[in-house]
């Protein structure tokens, strides 16, 4: 069995992030949302891994390499425009063969991974598996509805009026026959081939599609919100460590991790929350479920519920809640006169004030 993540897109919903960078390679608790993917097929298994890239496909491939460092193998299938879920599976058709293969969508988060999914896709046999989730606005997603025998008897996307709350969820598996659906479906109204439309084909040549409803968690990371729960729920089940330095004036309470050659200086954190290499926390407060990537420096600030990308600066900053702050940003306090705010701040941002 194979593995095709899709890692193109726009990711139009978390710009201005996307603007510069691939959504995918938000780090969630540190690790970016793709890694926790590439680990959660590696350890159901699957060693022939590829990946659907788009624009942003160097800053993935300088990420994820051949896929050794996961324990996979990797190859990359360009996407020149994102033309759907079932256009990535028609592009990687040559790639797949005629294998089965797990589809996850490179943005998603599946808190327990896939391994059971894929062991019971391999006992069953069935031409396709879906994955779906109870939520309570399936008016915003794919929506499926269930025959009494455990089959799905019809998909339909963001329904007006649901049929069920049973939600698509970003992880499918199938075999051959995805590709005679693929390439019969028709572009949708937003010119998308559509990977519902290509699983209904399935089901009306008469095709077993079956679902699994997950219990557990799961998170469509496209939009800041999500992030920040993903992020929640992700450091709720840290392992808390020290690798860099605390000064005896610190305080650290509850779970956090401190990477190699961070340094804590006069602060508090109350965790969970996670300290990234070489970042340096100074007269700061960091509340409970941040995130701090890599070389950032917190200086006479406060900052909760968030998370800091790379080479960041927060300085003399009273309090900063349920953000997402993006890569070498300064957000900085001046007293220069007149006191005012001083915005350089890239297209399509949200700021709080
Ligand atoms: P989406 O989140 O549905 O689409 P998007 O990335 O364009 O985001 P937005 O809606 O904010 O504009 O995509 C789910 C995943 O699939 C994501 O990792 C991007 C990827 N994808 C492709 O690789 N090719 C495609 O043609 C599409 C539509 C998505």
């Amino acid at each position: 069995m194979k593995a095709l993540i899709l890692a193109g897109g726009e990711g139009t919903r978390l710009r201005p992030i996307t603007h510069t960078s691939a959504k995918q390679l938000v780090p969630v608790a540190n690790k970016p949302v793709l890694y926790y993917c590439l680990h959660s097929i590696a350890e159901a298994g699957i060693k022939e891994v590829i990946i659907i890239v788009g624009d942003t496909q160097d800053e993935i491939k300088e990420a994820i390499g051949n896929g050794e460092q996961f324990g996979v193998s990797v190859s990359y299938v360009y996407q020149e425009r994102p033309l759907g879920l079932a256009h990535a599976v028609k592009i990687a058709q040559k790639e797949l063969g005629n294998e089965e293969f797990v589809m996850f969508l490179g943005d998603n988060l599946i808190k327990d991974g896939i391994k059971t999914l894929v062991d019971e896709f391999k006992s069953n046999k069935p031409n396709a598996q879906i994955l779906l989730a109870e939520v309570e606005d399936p008016k915003r997603f794919g929506v499926a509805e269930l025959n009494g025998d455990n089959t799905v008897k019809k998909l339909v996307e963001k329904p007006k009026t649901p049929v069920s709350n049973l939600a698509l969820v970003g992880v499918y598996m199938f075999d051959k026959n995805i590709f005679e659906a693929v390439n019969a479906i028709k572009p949708s109204w937003r010119d998308e081939l559509e990977i519902t439309d290509a699983i209904q084909y399935m089901i009306d040549k008469g095709l077993t599609v079956e679902p699994h409803i997950i219990q557990g968690w799961w998170k469509d990371t496209g939009k800041l919100e999500d992030m920040l729960e993903a992020n929640r729920m992700i450091l709720e089940d840290l392992k808390e460590g020290c690798l860099g330095q605390v000064d005896n004036k610190s305080k650290i309470v509850g779970k956090v991790f401190i990477d190699e050659g961070a340094r804590v200086i006069n602060s508090t954190i109350r965790g969970p929350a996670v300290i990234g290499k070489n970042t340096v926390i100074e007269h700061s407060y960091i509340g409970p479920f941040t995130s701090i990537y890599y070389d950032c420096q917190v200086i006479d600030s406060e900052i909760e519920h968030s998370i800091v990308l790379e080479g960041s600066a927060v300085k003399s900053i009273n309090r900063l809640s349920d953000s997402l702050i993006g890569k070498n940003v300064e957000v900085v306090k001046s007293n220069k006169k007149p006191k005012a705010y001083r915005l350089m701040v890239g297209d399509n941002s949200k700021v709080g004030i």
